[in-house]
């Protein structure tokens, strides 16, 4: 496998899809404008979701983005596994009405194994379907996918997360070998936790429009058949870069070594590095974003990452407010694609650094 960084991967991945016809649309906000049913951006189609329901026309059916995203229901795994997070980004290509499964199938597939892309070996992916959709698994066998790799669900392939576009999907994994454990495809069809088999990318067949209150079978449909997808970049970079968690890779490592200056203690893959990490970007990223620190909502949200973030300093022995200093290594990394994270930083060091000095003397 060829290596590829963090940011070769995000351009690459626009790349592909504006070939492939796609108008690249710029990540949204981290913060939801109109859209009271969430607190914060959760997924490349939450900010498209004006298009999925009708209510916009796009400019082109068809849609490329990476877009920022805070999940905080994975917390208690953030630095246990090798690969959640609070915040993230989430590479997306979509259409709205115009393409549907074969063709975002094969371009899957171009994308993941062809040596000008991903490179990605074949036999290293394993597939899962839903379980009432065999059409997407003969596509899978078709593009050359080991009929063997595949595994049919009801539960996980079905994907939908608050109000809006849901449907069937069918998911990617990578295999990373038994150095991650001794789990075979049963741990992928029966949820089990592992490192091994990782998801990288989630392919929505996206027809219906949940709503709260609602069954499943009564969600009505949206106006068109579309596709959704969503692949999780700091994975991506994880399989690719050959490393042990989403912490090596160059989109968090340069942190990790600052956190071993400060502390003066060694990594060795520690779980407070991993949680101070990935804490401090999400921090940065909502403050420059304009969320503010508070006692409700998005702002306590905040509060409690950077004081967890703080009490895990703490762990490592670090008395000293420290979180500000780690804030000038998220804009190195990220400046490129994020200007704004620039502009922010000031901003985002003084609340940081205050917030750390009230906390710490309480
Ligand atoms: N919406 C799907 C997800 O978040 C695919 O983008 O996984």
């Amino acid at each position: 496998m060829k290596y590829l960084s963090g940011n070769e991967i995000r351009n690459l991945w626009l790349e592909f899809f504006k070939g492939k016809g796609h108008l690249v649309e710029p990540g949204a906000s981290l913060i939801p404008n109109d859209d009271p049913t969430l607190l914060w951006m959760n997924a490349g189609v939450a900010a498209l979701k004006k298009y999925f329901d009708g209510s916009v026309i796009p400019k082109n059916p068809r849609i490329v983005n990476v877009q920022k995203c805070i999940r905080t229901n994975d917390i208690e795994h953030v630095g246990k596994t090798a690969r959640h997070h609070t915040f993230f980004e989430m590479l997306g290509n979509f259409s709205i009405g115009d393409y549907f499964r074969d063709q975002a199938l094969e371009w899957a597939y171009e994308w993941l194994t062809s040596e000008k892309w991903l490179g990605l070996p074949k036999e290293k992916l394993y597939i899962t379907v839903y379980s009432a959709d065999r059409e997407t698994a003969e596509k899978w066998v078709a593009l050359g996918i080991d009929p063997s790799h595949i595994v049919a669900t009801v539960d996980q392939n079905f994907w939908e997360i608050g109000e809006g576009p849901s449907g069937p999907c069918t998911e990617v994994f990578f295999d990373r070998g038994e150095k991650y454990g001794d789990f075979s495809i049963e741990a992928i069809r029966d949820d089990i936790e592992n490192d091994r088999f990782v998801e990288i990318w989630n392919i929505v067949l996206s027809q219906f429009n949940a709503k709260a209150g609602m069954k499943r079978e009564e969600y009505p449909e949206l106006p068109s058949k579309n596709i959704d997808t969503g692949s999780g970049l700091e994975r991506v970079a994880m399989v690719v870069q050959e490393v042990e968690t989403n912490y090596e890779t160059d989109l968090f490592y340069p942190i990790i070594k600052k956190i071993e200056a400060i502390s003066g203690i060694d990594y060795h893959g520690q779980m407070a590095f991993k949680v101070i990490a990935d804490h401090i970007r999400t921090v940065s990223f909502a403050i420059s974003d304009g969320a503010i620190l508070s006692n409700e909502g998005r702002g306590y949200v905040l509060r409690r990452l950077l004081r967890r973030a703080v009490r895990y300093g703490r762990k490592l022995g670090i008395e000293k407010p420290f979180m500000a200093k780690l804030v000038d290594i998220v804009e190195k990394i990220m400046v490129d694609f994020y200007p704004n994270i620039r502009t922010q930083k000031d901003l985002i060091k003084r609340i940081v650094s205050r917030e750390a000095t009230k906390f710490l003397e309480t």
